[in-house]
C-alpha cells in the first residue's frame, strides 16, 4: 500500500483528483468506480474545475459506482444517482450511457447484482476505484462481516452507517435499511485502488484498516492485499499510523 499521509481534506481531494486526472489523460477510455458521500465531494469540484478548464476530457470515460439504496426513489434528494447528478455528471462530459449506478428498486434485486457485475466485466473491468471507508470499516456498503463478500450484493446496513448517514435525512427513521453494493470481491478486481480518509472521525478505523489484521470484521483491511492502492489520508484521520 502506498499510504500518503496529507495535511487535510483539501489536499487529500487536490491529490486525489490530479491522480483520476492523470490516469483519464492517460487512457481517455479508462473505466472508474465511484463513490459518494462526503470524502470525493472535494474531488468532484476540482474535477468539474479541471473539466471546465480544459485541462481533462471525460467524453470516453465509463463510470461504476459502488453502491445504492434499496427502496429509495432514484429521483430522491438523498438517493446516490442524485448525488451524482448533482456533483459529478452535470459537471462532467461523461456519455449518460456510460454511466453506471446499482438499481435499488430493480424487481430482481438478485438478478440486478449479477448484471451489474458483468457489466463490468464487458467494460474491461475497472482501471482506478474511489474509495471512502465508514466508521465502522465498510467500503462500498460492505459491512462487518463474518466473511468477505465477493460479487455485487443486497446487504443490511448497520447500526452505526445508518446513524452516520442520518445527517443527511430529515430523520433517521427515513434512512433506508438495506442497499445494493459491490462486493469486496468486486472491489478487489479495479487495476488500481485511490482510497480517502478524512478526519478525525476516521482515525480508529483507519489504523484497523491499514495496520490491523485483514479480517471482514473491517471490510477495508483486504485492501492490504491489493498490489495497487494508494491511500490518500490527512493528518487528522493519519494520526494513530
Ligand atoms: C459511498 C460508499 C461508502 C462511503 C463511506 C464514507 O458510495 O460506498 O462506503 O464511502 O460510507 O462516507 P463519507 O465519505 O460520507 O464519510
Amino acid at each position: 500500500m502506498d499510504i500518503r499521509v496529507v495535511k487535510d481534506y483539501e489536499e487529500m481531494s487536490r491529490v486525489a483528483a490530479e491522480i483520476i486526472a492523470r490516469q483519464v489523460r492517460h487512457k481517455p477510455e479508462s473505466v472508474l468506480g465511484l463513490a459518494t458521500g462526503s470524502t470525493p465531494e472535494g474531488v468532484y469540484a476540482i474535477l468539474a474545475d479541471k473539466f471546465k478548464s480544459g485541462e481533462v476530457d471525460f467524453a470516453k470515460v465509463s463510470t461504476f459506482n459502488l453502491d445504492e439504496y434499496c427502496g429509495l426513489p432514484e429521483s430522491d434528494d438523498q438517493s446516490y444517482h442524485t448525488f451524482m447528478e448533482n456533483h459529478v455528471f452535470s459537471k462532467l462530459n461523461i456519455a449518460p450511457e456510460n454511466t453506471h449506478i446499482p438499481d435499488g428498486n430493480a424487481k430482481s434485486l438478485e438478478k440486478e447484482c449479477a448484471s451489474y457485475d458483468q457489466k463490468i466485466a464487458e467494460s474491461g473491468g475497472v482501471d482506478l476505484q474511489i474509495l471512502g471507508i465508514g466508521i465502522d470499516g465498510h467500503i462500498g456498503f460492505n459491512e462487518p462481516s463474518s466473511e468477505f463478500s465477493d460479487g455485487t450484493t443486497i446487504v443490511h446496513l448497520d447500526e452505526s452507517t445508518i446513524e452516520a448517514n442520518s445527517r443527511f435525512f430529515i430523520d433517521k427513521t427515513l434512512v433506508p435499511t438495506t442497499a445494493i453494493t459491490m462486493g469486496v470481491g468486486t472491489i478487489m478486481k479495479a487495476r488500481q485502488i485511490l482510497l480517502m480518509i478524512s478526519g478525525e472521525k476516521k482515525a480508529e478505523i483507519a489504523y484497523k484498516a491499514l495496520k490491523g489484521p485483514v479480517t471482514p470484521l473491517v471490510s477495508a483491511s483486504k485492501l492490504q492485499e491489493h498490489p495497487n492502492v494508494t491511500v490518500i489520508i490527512d493528518e487528522a484521520a493519519g494520526r494513530l499510523l
